[in-house]
C-alpha cells in the first residue's frame, strides 16, 4: 500500500487531459513549434492540465534540463517523457528550458486535508525544509514543490524509496531518515502540506 505504484493513474491522466493548443502566438514560430508538444499535457505556459501531469511553469532552468537529460537517457524513470524527450536535440531542450523556466508558477487548487496539512508542514520543517523552502525566499537547490499536483509528488517520493531514481541521492537518503522515523500517515501528511499551497 505505502509504495502503491501511480503510474498507471498518471497514464492514464495525462492522455485523459490532452487539449487542443493554438495558444503561443506571441512567440517565435521555432519556440511555438516546440513548446506546442508539451503544452497538449502540461498547459498553456506550463501550468499542466491533468491532475497527475507536474506542473512545469517555473522550473529552475538547471533543473529541467537535468530532468530532461536524465528522462531521455532512461536514469530517470517515467511513463511518457522518456519516450517524449528522445525525440529532441538538447539545443531544443535549452529553447523549450527557456520558455518554460520563465513562465509564472502555478499553484494547483486540489482537495487537501486541512488538518493532515498542518501536521505536513511540521514534518516538512523537520525533514525537507533544509532544501526545499516554501515559506520565505526559495531555494535553488530545488523546484518548487508548493501546489505540485499531489500524485506526481507521491510518485516521485516513491521513486526514490524504491531505488528507481538514482539521479539524485541526498533524496534517497532524506526520505530513508524520514521513513525510519515515521508512519504511512506521516507520509501522507507531507504530501497534503504541499498540496495546500493553492
Ligand atoms: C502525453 C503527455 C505529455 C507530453 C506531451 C509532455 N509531457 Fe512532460 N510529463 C508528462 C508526465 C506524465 C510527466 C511525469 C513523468 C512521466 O511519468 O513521464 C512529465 C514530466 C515532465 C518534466 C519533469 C518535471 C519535474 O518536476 O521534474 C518535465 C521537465 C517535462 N515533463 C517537460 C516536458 C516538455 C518540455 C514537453 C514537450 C517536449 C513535455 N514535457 C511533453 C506528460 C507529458
Ligand atoms: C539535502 C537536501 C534535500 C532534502 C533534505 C530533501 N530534498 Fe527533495 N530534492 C532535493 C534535490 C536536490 C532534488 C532534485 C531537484 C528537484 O527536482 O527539485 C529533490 C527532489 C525532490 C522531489 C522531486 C521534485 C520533482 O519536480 O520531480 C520531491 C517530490 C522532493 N524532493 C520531496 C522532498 C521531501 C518530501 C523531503 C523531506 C522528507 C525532501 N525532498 C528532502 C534535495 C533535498
Amino acid at each position: 500500500m505505502y509504495y502503491q505504484r501511480l503510474k498507471y493513474t498518471i497514464l492514464f491522466s495525462a492522455w485523459l487531459f490532452i487539449q487542443p493548443v493554438n495558444a503561443l502566438q506571441t512567440q517565435t514560430p521555432q519556440v511555438s513549434m516546440l513548446v506546442n508538444t508539451c503544452v497538449a499535457c502540461h498547459g498553456i505556459n506550463g501550468s499542466s492540465v491533468g491532475p497527475a501531469t507536474p506542473i512545469i511553469a517555473g522550473m529552475r532552468k538547471p533543473l529541467f534540463l537535468k530532468a530532461m537529460r536524465d528522462m531521455k537517457s532512461g536514469k530517470r524513470p517515467s511513463t511518457l517523457m522518456g519516450l517524449i524527450a528522445k525525440g529532441y536535440t538538447d539545443h531544443e531542450f535549452q529553447i523549450m528550458a527557456d520558455f518554460f523556466t520563465q513562465q509564472k508558477i502555478v499553484r494547483y487548487p486540489q482537495p487537501v486535508d486541512k488538518e493532515k496539512a498542518r501536521r505536513g508542514r511540521l514534518l516538512h520543517n523537520l525533514y525537507c525544509n533544509g532544501c526545499h523552502k516554501i515559506e520565505g525566499p526559495s531555494e535553488l537547490l530545488s523546484n518548487n514543490l508548493a501546489g505540485q499536483k499531489m500524485p506526481y509528488i507521491r510518485q516521485r517520493l516513491l521513486e526514490f524509496i524504491n531505488g528507481e531514481d538514482p539521479t539524485t541521492p541526498v533524496m534517497e537518503s532524506s526520505l530513508k531518515h524520514f521513513i525510519q522515523n515515521n508512519s504511512e500517515s506521516d507520509f501522507d501528511d507531507l504530501i497534503h502540506y504541499f498540496g495546500s499551497h493553492q
